[in-house]
């Protein structure tokens, strides 16, 4: 299967895809990861109609409403898709709840008997109402607004899946594939074909560029970073190119920190996700030319408002100088932001 870009002619249009192309902008586009969800009374008000945050994500009206009310109210340059990076083991057949306040919630995978419990590919039937969300926002997008599908990467998504919850430093996975390496890697490799499968499917229905998020890539040393970060995002972004070779890819390495060099040499990228911990010029200067950098404004700067905010942008701004840059924030945007914020944020971007 192979998956034509979506107009080329398009693409120069929108400045989020420009950026991904390598182009240097004046003003740089700019989305904010988690920019739908609990800091926005509209979220607020439509999460209440779902009887859980996983059903919410499974009822495209719901979610795609949820998608369009940060460009509606902000007018962001790209829309990212609302659901979650643990609907795909939910779809492998280990079900996935949120408990309110306390994060998500799966029966943990102890051992060989539990991962035989779960599905080869996913229930694709499962993810259908995450594609009709995608149609849908698409169809209703602005023109100048791009859309980006997701996934979490593997390590990250088998760390909740052997936890079975939110851990502060994935330890339970990380002692999981010491001592049960290849079973870890039976599932690692699982999932990094299953999550190229499922972008692949999110751009048929319209996703214009896709970002993987490695939210706990931070927590491993340099050995099992490569062997548990790296190389399933190569493998997962081979057979995603393959199939879609005009769609970028950006890939989003928290805490990576000193091993960035690496995951930035991931053959298929068009863009890097920088956390807070990035000194922007330190990033400009290290990493390969062609790659968009995105980010990494502080979330608790966007909290605190005022001088340290201006302060913050300006200096994310100026260090990102001279590259095709995506204003972006270091991690996603935190509920108690006031809205007000990210108005100023907008408006110091845009100039
Ligand atoms: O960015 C967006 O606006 C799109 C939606 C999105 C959500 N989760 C919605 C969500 C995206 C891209 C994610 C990714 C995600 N989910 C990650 C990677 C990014 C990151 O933040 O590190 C991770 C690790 C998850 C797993 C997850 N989902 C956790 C740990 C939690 C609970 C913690 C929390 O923030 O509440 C969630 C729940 C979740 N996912 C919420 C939202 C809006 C909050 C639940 C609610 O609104 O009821």
């Amino acid at each position: 299967m192979t998956v034509a870009a979506s107009s080329p002619a398009g693409a120069t249009t929108k400045p989020f895809l420009a950026a991904l192309g390598g182009e240097r902008q004046s003003v740089p586009p700019m989305w904010l990861m988690r920019q739908a969800g609990r800091y926005l009374p509209e979220y607020r008000e439509i999460r209440a109609k779902a009887a859980s945050f996983i059903e919410f994500c499974y009822t495209p009206a719901l979610a795609a409403e949820a998608t369009l009310q940060p460009i509606r109210r902000y007018g962001f340059d790209a829309a990212i898709l609302f659901s979650d990076i643990l609907v795909m083991p939910d779809a492998l057949g280990q079900a996935v709840s949120f408990e309110s306040g306390e994060g998500p919630r799966l029966a943990p995978i102890r051992g060989a008997e539990d991962f035989a419990q779960l599905r080869l590919e996913p229930d694709w039937s499962r993810l259908a109402p995450v594609f009709e969300t995608v149609q849908r926002v698409k169809a209703a997008l602005p023109a100048p607004t791009a859309l980006i599908g997701f996934c979490g990467a593997p390590w990250t998504v088998a760390s909740y899946m052997i936890a079975g919850h939110g851990t502060p430093d994935q330890a339970p996975a990380r002692l999981f594939a010491f001592r049960h390496p290849e079973l870890f890697a039976a599932l690692i490799d699982r999932l990094a074909d299953s999550s190229a499968d499922y972008l692949l499917r999110q751009i048929e229905a319209g996703a214009e560029a896709v970002q993987i998020f490695d939210s706990w890539s931070g927590v491993l040393p340099p050995a099992e970073f490569e062997r548990w970060c790296v190389a399933p995002i190569v493998r997962l972004v081979d057979r995603l190119k393959r199939a879609a070779p005009q769609t970028p890819v950006i890939a989003f390495p928290r805490g990576a920190a000193t091993h960035l060099g690496k995951f930035a040499d991931i053959a298929g990228l068009s863009g890097i996700g920088l956390d807070t911990a990035v000194e922007p010029r330190t990033a400009a200067a290290m990493l390969p030319g062609h790659l968009a950098l995105q980010g990494n404004l502080d979330p608790l700067a966007l909290i605190a408002g005022g001088r340290a905010l201006d302060e913050n942008i300006d200096r994310c701004l100026q260090g990102f100088e001279g590259r095709a840059h995506i204003f972006n924030l270091g991690h996603g945007i935190l509920p108690e932001t006031p809205l007000a914020h990210v108005e100023q944020l907008m408006k110091r971007v845009r100039g």
